[in-house]
């Protein structure tokens, strides 16, 4: 349509069909066998519906959808159709690694097609929307949520959320709005607990949390979801000069804001709005167009306007905004675009998740090269997870178990000869108990004679980790350890060997010391989707050469948490030279610095960069120049990273930054130039006064494999 038939079709609608537009109702309205992703309130008489609904989330199917759409568009007074929205996170049938995971492949161009498959599958669904990318910054493993985010970097979170977004919106025929969330701070809850409030200073704010949103707005999102949680003690939802000052306004973001799930109705739960009627003004004066499941539009939003206590114009923006998102998806034209286009799990959609899966596992530790392993040597996979399929996660909402192999069943197709005791439960924590998931494996007798054949000759590979409902939404957790049961079965295995190779399953950093200390090799493989035992196997067994770096630190434990690598600069700094002074800024009873750094990780080969040089060029840009080679002799791939110092400033600044990053493929022997071009401007930082400054800095400019592992030179700009 054009904008002038829009316009006009505005013009057309009455008060109500333009509030319904605002809102979206959870599918459970229209199919019972929709996903709930929160709570459901009233139940809404049929009529409302028709009237009170722009948009749906949770229902997927290609008949459902095409029966839900036809009923609705026909009662419909001007047969606007709907659009379907859901959280597809990290694939949609074909289940990619959590976003965390895919942030540690540092390889945006796989993240951006592995979400242009998830597309195509929610498309050929009837999706037209998804709730992803999530780029909150991440640091505090307690939060459940930290396995839908691209991490602890500011930067990582910007790169891979617009690379997202590129791969939902791409392809003309199949492409599905995306939904940058949440703007802004979610990822700093007090504590780690999920929905808790946020207390961080306005700068940190403003440049660690805002930035990955200001550079992810470049891929022009359709959507933009608002936080649950307060910023300066005003909520997100009700927040004018978050939501039109800085998101519209500076940002230029010219897409649709929706509302996370009741988040306009919570304005009067945190205490901010007297009633859901003030809920409704503040939401809509602060420019959230969509109402995601609370009643305060539907009920509210009518009365508002005829008491003249807000504007019909307000309400004719945002119904304009939906209409131009459902519009700008080709749903006018046609409702039904993309249904039935494509298949689900195809082969290549596998392959996809297979290569997504190698890169996004991180070789932690792999003491005397006991990685990888021959296939001819006899090895014991122990653990439950060898057994099972809960390589998704709990929001991977559309994901099928079915669609996952078990690492037994993979060794069994690759005829490798290896003997698979899953040894224990995947959840039987005491701390777990809340969850009541029904126990896959819980019904299998218990045999531990096996236990006792393991001699220290042997290899095993233990699998364990998180259960699947142990991470994601409402799963914050205080400690970050392995459930009990796992953690027995690996220490009576260590009892026995010391040929123990790790592979952790999780969606967060877990507390790895007794793991990391007992193992030859540990890898993180997070959760890998539905390709990863193969992925897992492969990376044992030699196949892959693992390449993924940490996006997140591993904390030495939960004491340390929140912790990144950004951390701004203190006094009393603790060195290696003074660790007999009493007065430096440490713990007594643990290190500062985590078990393992973001942006580490180990490679099969080894690389050696070198030759760095950091010049100001004539254009007034900062060019890094290094070179990269791959000194070992089997191919692999390694991740420069570039980071900077602000040496002195007038207000205090993190420790480093990365600024840049490149995954380089590299044959034995192979040597390649790496450049970077950064403009002056992406130094710039908050002064005292908030006044940006973008010149006259002293600049120690870092490269290297590692955030722990770095090369430095000075500059001014
Ligand atoms: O998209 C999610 C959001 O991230 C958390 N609350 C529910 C929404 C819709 O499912």
């Amino acid at each position: 349509m054009e904008i002038h038939e829009l316009q006009q079709l505005l013009s057309e609608m009455s008060l109500q069909e333009k509030i319904g537009q605002m809102v979206q109702l959870t599918g459970v309205y229209f199919d019972k066998g929709a996903v709930l992703t929160g709570v459901v309130g009233e139940q809404l008489p049929p009529e409302w519906i028709i009237q009170y609904a722009g948009s749906v989330l949770g229902v997927i199917g290609k008949d459902k959808i095409y029966d839900i759409q036809s009923r609705y568009m026909e009662q419909h007074p001007h047969h606007i159709p709907l659009i379907f929205m859901a959280d597809v996170i990290h694939g949609c049938r074909t289940i990619y690694p959590i976003p965390l995971g895919q942030a540690c492949s540092f390889h945006p161009e796989l993240v951006s097609e592995a979400a242009s498959i998830a597309a195509l599958e929610a498309s050929s669904e009837g999706l037209r929307a998804t709730f992803s990318p999530m780029i909150d910054v991440s640091r505090d493993p307690r939060w459940g949520r930290i396995m839908e985010s691209f991490g602890e970097d500011p930067y990582v979170n910007g790169i891979m959320g617009k690379a997202m977004v590129d791969g939902y919106q791409q392809k003309a025929d199949t492409k599905i709005a995306a939904c940058l969330k949440h703007f802004a701070g979610y990822g700093a809850v007090n504590a780690g607990r999920d929905y808790n409030d946020v207390e961080i200073s306005q700068r940190t704010f403003l440049e660690q949390y805002v930035k990955p949103f200001r550079m992810a707005l470049k891929a022009k999102p359709a959507m933009v979801m608002t936080a649950f949680n307060a910023i300066d003690r005003k909520p997100i939802s009700g927040n004018k000069e978050l939501l039109k000052g800085l998101l519209r306004d500076k940002e230029g973001f010219e897409g649709t804001v929706i509302s996370d799930w009741g988040s306009i109705g919570q304005l009067e739960e945190q205490g901010v709005a007297a009633d859901m009627e003030e809920a409704a003004i503040q939401a809509s004066e602060a420019g959230v167009d969509i109402d995601m499941m609370s009643p305060a539009y539907m009920m509210y939003l009518e009365k508002l306007v005829e008491s003249g206590k807000i504007p019909e114009a307000l309400i004719d923006e945002s119904a304009f905004r939906v209409l131009m998102m459902k519009n700008q998806l080709g749903l006018f034209e046609n409702p039904f675009a993309g249904l039935g286009k494509s298949g689900k799990l195809t082969q290549h959609n596998r392959e996809k998740a297979y290569q997504m899966a190698g890169e996004s596992c991180v070789l932690l530790k792999n003491e005397k090269k006991i990685l990888p392993l021959s296939v001819k040597k006899k090895v014991i996979w122990a653990g439950p997870y060898t057994a099972s399929r809960e390589f998704l996660s709990r929001w991977s909402i559309f994901g099928e178990h079915e669609s996952v192999e078990t690492i037994e069943e993979v060794l069994q197709k690759k005829q490798i000869e290896a003997e698979c005791i899953t040894g224990c439960n995947i959840l039987s924590d005491a701390e777990c108990k809340v969850w009541q998931v029904e126990q896959e494996l819980s019904d299998k007798p218990r045999d531990e004679q096996w236990l006792e054949t393991i001699t220290q000759e042997d290899t095993v590979v233990c699998v364990l980790g998180e259960h699947e409902s142990q991470s994601g939404e409402a799963a914050s957790r205080a400690f970050l350890t392995l459930p009990e049961e796992q953690q027995v079965l690996f220490e009576k295995i260590a009892e026995r060997t010391r040929n123990i190779v790790t592979v952790v399953i999780a969606g967060r950093p877990l507390d790895l010391r007794r793991i990391s200390e007992k193992s030859k090799a540990v890898i993180m493989a997070w959760r890998p989707g539905t390709m990863g035992a193969e992925a897992i196997l492969d990376i044992v067994y030699g196949r892959i050469n693992p390449s993924g770096k940490l996006s997140v630190s591993i904390p030495w434990c939960v004491g340390q948490v929140p912790i990144s690598y950004w951390d701004v600069k203190t006094g009393h700094v603790l060195t290696e030279d003074n660790s007999e002074n009493r007065f430096t800024s440490r713990y007594m009873d643990i290190p500062n610095t985590p078990l393992y750094p973001f942006g580490y990780g180990l490679s099969y080969t080894e690389f050696d960069i070198s030759d760095i040089d950091v010049q100001i060029g004539q254009d007034k840009k900062v060019h890094v120049h290094c070179n990269v080679c791959n000194t070992g002799n089997v191919a692999g791939a390694e991740v420069v990273q570039c980071y900077y110092e602000t040496l002195y400033a007038s207000v205090v600044r993190p420790k480093k930054e990365l600024i840049r990053f490149r995954k380089v493929f590299l044959e034995p022997g192979e040597k390649k130039d790496v450049d970077f071009c950064i403009d002056q401007e992406e130094f710039s930082y908050y002064g005292k006064n908030m006044e940006t400054v973008s010149s006259g800095m002293k600049l120690r400019i870092s490269v290297g494999n590692s955030s722990d592992h770095l090369v430095s030179e000075n500059i001014r700009i």
